[in-house]
């Protein structure tokens, strides 16, 4: 019976003209589909150490220090907020720079805090997260062949949207903590001896992802000083704006007017608020610039989810949200620091965001990424080695820890790091 009604579909497909198709039969002359190739604009980039860790972790029940994301749930009313939105049917596309009630929010926001008057209508651009913002603020100044002055170890995204625009990473290593800093700084005068004809921008990020060091006023001024009389750009990547410890004052570019008249700054509510798999951000650039960044996210985007943006409007009005993020991260750091004392590993300082960095050449000396690999499978903790946010996998034996969690995970998490 089988074999009847397979002839009969296969007489079927020969009476209507089917034939196999012939990978090696030319479709066009001089086009076979065994040549159809895409040249890599991104040849370098393969599964990251992120996604690795990540998939570890969860093959191996380990807690997750690695990637940078809360354990615990975000504002019960934010999300509230959005559900009255949907319910109020803000469902449709919003103007392509974004929902203005939020721009104008987002720039009292910035008035407050940095004492700069933003035009909501020229200047600031919602975005979808802060990576989105960091891309198309480059995308939107690079021709093929200007150089980017990138600083090693560099959030991942950096050197490849810089080489996707055909352009050129310029990458300069962070002094490692020494006698005289306790966190990672810039070796200005690198800088200055990398800066060429090419220089389009400097890429900088403060509070920093992986090291957790930020970035002083006497860091501003020099920068103030490379940049003057050139035509650089700066980007700014300032997602961790509300995470800076020891009442320490973010040095946004925002609060120097000479500076922020060539910078894109770019900012991610994600962190703001705990919910980072919103992607939802900003930019703030002046006109001419965002006049551009717009073309780019124009055709891109175009625009991001209403609910939450009508949301935000109003729960931006709630300064204690924001402001109450550092000292409520800090205590996190601190007990975790407090906590990791009682393992071999060494900790650095943090100052800022979701992370702190230890040595362990108590430990081992295996490489960070073996040692992050083992300790994942043998003790059920995973972390993201350092040397991973080196271009060349650059390994000063530093593994990075996400401290953004529920103290009881720290705990935990702390517990079995002691038997490494
Ligand atoms: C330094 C830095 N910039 C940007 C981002 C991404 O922000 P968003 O999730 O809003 O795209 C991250 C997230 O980990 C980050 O660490």
């Amino acid at each position: 019976m089988l074999t009847y009604l397979y002839h009969v579909h296969f007489q079927c497909l020969i009476d209507l003209n089917f034939t196999a198709i012939d990978m090696n039969k030319p479709v066009l002359p001089g086009l076979k589909f065994s040549q159809l190739n895409i040249i890599s604009k991104l040849p370098d980039v393969g599964t990251t150490i992120f996604t690795v860790m990540s998939r570890l972790a969860t093959e191996n029940n380990a807690i997750n220090l690695g990637q940078g994301f809360p354990d615990f749930p975000m504002s019960e009313e934010l999300v509230a907020l959005v559900n009255e939105a949907m319910k109020n049917d803000y469902n449709q596309y919003p103007p392509m720079p974004g929902w203005l009630p939020l721009r104008e929010a987002v720039a009292e926001k910035i008035e407050f805090l940095y004492r700069a008057k933003v035009n909501p209508d020229t200047e600031i651009t919602i975005t979808p997260g802060g990576t989105y913002a960091i891309y198309s603020s480059l995308t939107a100044i690079l021709q093929p062949g200007d150089e980017v002055i990138v600083f090693e170890p560099a959030y991942d995204s950096y050197i490849p949207n810089v080489e996707i625009n055909g352009a050129i990473a310029v990458k300069i290593n962070l002094v490692f903590p020494d006698h005289k800093s306790d966190s990672y700084r810039i070796d200005w005068d690198a800088v200055r001896n990398a800066i060429t004809q090419k220089t389009k921008a400097i890429l900088i990020n403060s509070p920093h992802n992986p090291t957790g060091s930020v970035i002083s006023a006497a860091d501003i001024e020099q920068l103030r000083s490379v940049v003057k009389d050139t035509n650089i750009f700066i980007v700014s990547d300032e997602v961790y704006e509300h995470l800076i410890f020891d009442k320490l004052a973010h040095q946004s570019i925002l609060r120097y007017p000479d500076l922020l008249q060539r910078s894109f700054v770019c900012f991610s509510f994600g962190k703001i608020y705990n919910c980072t798999g919103w992607k939802l951000g900003y930019c703030v650039a002046p006109a001419k610039l965002t006049k551009e960044f717009r073309k780019v996210h124009q055709f891109n985007a175009f625009s991001c989810f209403t609910p939450t943006q009508v949301a935000l409007t109003t729960f931006l009005q709630n300064r204690e949200a924001y402001l109450g993020l550092s000292p409520f991260m800090q205590e996190k750091k601190d007990y975790f620091k407090q906590l990791m004392e009682q393992t071999r590993f060494t900790m650095h300082e943090s100052y800022g965001s979701y992370f702190i960095c230890g040595s362990y050449g108590r430990i081992s000396d295996e490489s960070d990424k073996d040692l992050a690999i083992r300790i994942t499978k043998e003790a059920g903790v995973a972390t993201i080695p350092v040397s991973a946010f080196y271009h060349n996998s650059k390994d000063d034996k530093v593994l990075r820890f996400c401290f953004s969690k529920k103290k009881e995970t720290l705990e935990i998490a702390v517990e079995r790091l002691m038997k490494v």
